[in-house]
């Protein structure tokens, strides 16, 4: 069971406040660091900030941190329930208590940090590593495991970089390796390639960087954007091998019925969904790509029923879905698109977005697991992509230290699996597929 838990205000990769949290049983301490998106949907869990202006902008969590110490910690204490066997309740206690849809009462951040800290305590407990652990709580095989894709933004742009680029990321997929550690070095080398592109073709000072570790040149069609993938790919030797995924993240760029590829500038570029879904389909017949992410905005439900029927991609929901098994559920029924998108605090417990990521698979769809814009070294993700079979992740460049935590650990998974003499494999062209 639980002796204590403790929650401190510390800074995610942005530099903004977030919630650490240390969960200490008799096997010692266990701790979690909750990340925080940019591009937020609305149907996400609530992030719980101070709003006190006097500090971080209003930004600080420590009203978050004193829901961990004061109520959550307390009562999951007392509650006697055990990490190694009980996650699933103790996810359960904390939404009880806090008692609304969104979490918004004691914060999904103070509750998310728990959830996750649990999960390694559990793992602790019972002598497993964290993607053992998690694989049980899925309920998914353990007989074997599937290494993901590293699916790496190596060009930022919408609400996470100061160019003019709309979309907001722009990710190289190394399908054609057969490692993990390959599928790493693969795009390490691309993202050196494309940084010797970027500075021939916009000099030294357009290799700086946007929030998740890619380089942010000053661009603003993607068409520039994905030449410059498809170079870099070739320059590096990687040509067919290594293919590429766009996360427009359009409900950024949504305002009064249109999507404005130019809300970066001042110079309007409205297009209607039915006009942007056409430009899609004109980029997915002329480059090599193999997955999109909320091409439409979280409410566009037709948009994304109507461009789900023929688009030949993996199709994903993010701001759409939410990681919340209901809205899947709602997307299954309209047949709204073909992958979820999996991050832990959209929907705040780690047992709530492996039910969803499950709902998910159950239509027959495909799981994607994510990051967020503002991360930290906790690697937890990697650990749950391995553990759930999603067969692919993203967590960004290969470059900045909250984002290569997340490889640097499915290296170290991968090890482990081969120092144990286990049966693993790497995703590769079945990425889609690899839980079936
Ligand atoms: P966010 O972006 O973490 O800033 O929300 C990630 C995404 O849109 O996938
Ligand atoms: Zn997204």
């Amino acid at each position: 069971s639980v002796l204590s838990i403790h929650a401190s205000q510390r800074l995610d990769s942005r530099g903004k406040p977030t919630v650490q949290v240390d969960l200490t049983t008799v096997h010692g301490s266990f701790r979690a660091i909750v990340p925080s998106g940019a591009s937020k949907g609305d149907y996400e869990a609530v992030e719980l900030r101070d709003g006190d202006y006097e500090a971080f902008q209003g930004n600080g969590v420590l009203k978050a941190c004193q829901n961990v110490d004061s109520v959550l910690g307390p009562q999951i204490a007392k509650s006697g329930l055990d990490p190694a066997y009980d996650l699933k309740k103790i996810d359960e206690l904390m939404i009880q208590l806090d008692g609304t849809k969104d979490k918004s009462k004691l914060g999904a951040n103070a509750i998310l940090g728990i959830s996750m800290a649990a999960a390694r305590a559990g793992a602790a407990a019972r002598g497993l590593e964290l993607y053992e652990f998690l694989a049980g709580e899925s309920g998914l095989p353990q007989a074997d495991y599937v290494m993901p894709v590293p699916f790496m933004n190596v060009l930022n742009g919408g609400d996470h970089s100061g160019n003019a680029m709309a979309f907001q990321e722009f990710m190289i997929a190394p399908v054609g390796a057969s490692s993990i550690t390959q599928a790493v070095q693969w795009n390490s080398e691309t993202y050196a390639a494309l940084k010797t592109i970027i500075e021939a073709k916009y000099g030294k000072a357009a290799v700086g960087l946007g929030d998740e570790g890619g380089f942010a040149p000053p661009i603003d069609r993607p068409e520039d954007a994905l030449s410059l993938l498809v170079e870099a790919i070739a320059k590096a030797g990687h040509q067919d091998k290594i293919k590429i995924g766009i996360d427009p993240a359009s409900q950024s760029f949504f305002k009064n019925g249109n999507y404005n590829l130019g809300f970066k500038t001042d110079q309007d570029n409205n297009l209607s969904a039915a006009n942007l879904a056409s430009y899609y389909r004109q980029l997915l017949h002329s480059y090599p790509v193999i997955l999109l992410e909320d091409p439409f905005g979280q409410d566009d439900w037709d948009a994304f029923v109507d461009f789900n029927k023929d688009c030949g991609v993996e199709l994903v929901g993010d701001d759409l879905l939410a990681t919340n098994i209901d809205r899947v559920k709602t997307a299954v029924k309209k047949e709204a698109c073909n992958s979820m998108l999996l991050k832990v605090n959209q929907i705040g417990t780690v047992t709530e977005a492996i039910a969803a990521g499950k709902a998910a698979y159950a239509a027959g769809w495909s799981v994607f697991v994510s990051h967020r814009s503002g991360e930290t070294t906790d690697d937890f993700i990697a650990d749950l992509t391995v553990g759930i079979r999603a067969g692919h992740l993203k967590s960004g460049a290969p470059a900045r230290g909250e984002r290569v935590a997340k490889y640097n650990r499915l290296m170290d998974i991968e090890d482990n699996l081969r120092y144990r003499e286990r049966n693993f494999s790497y995703a590769g062209e079945n990425f889609r597929f690899a839980y079936t």
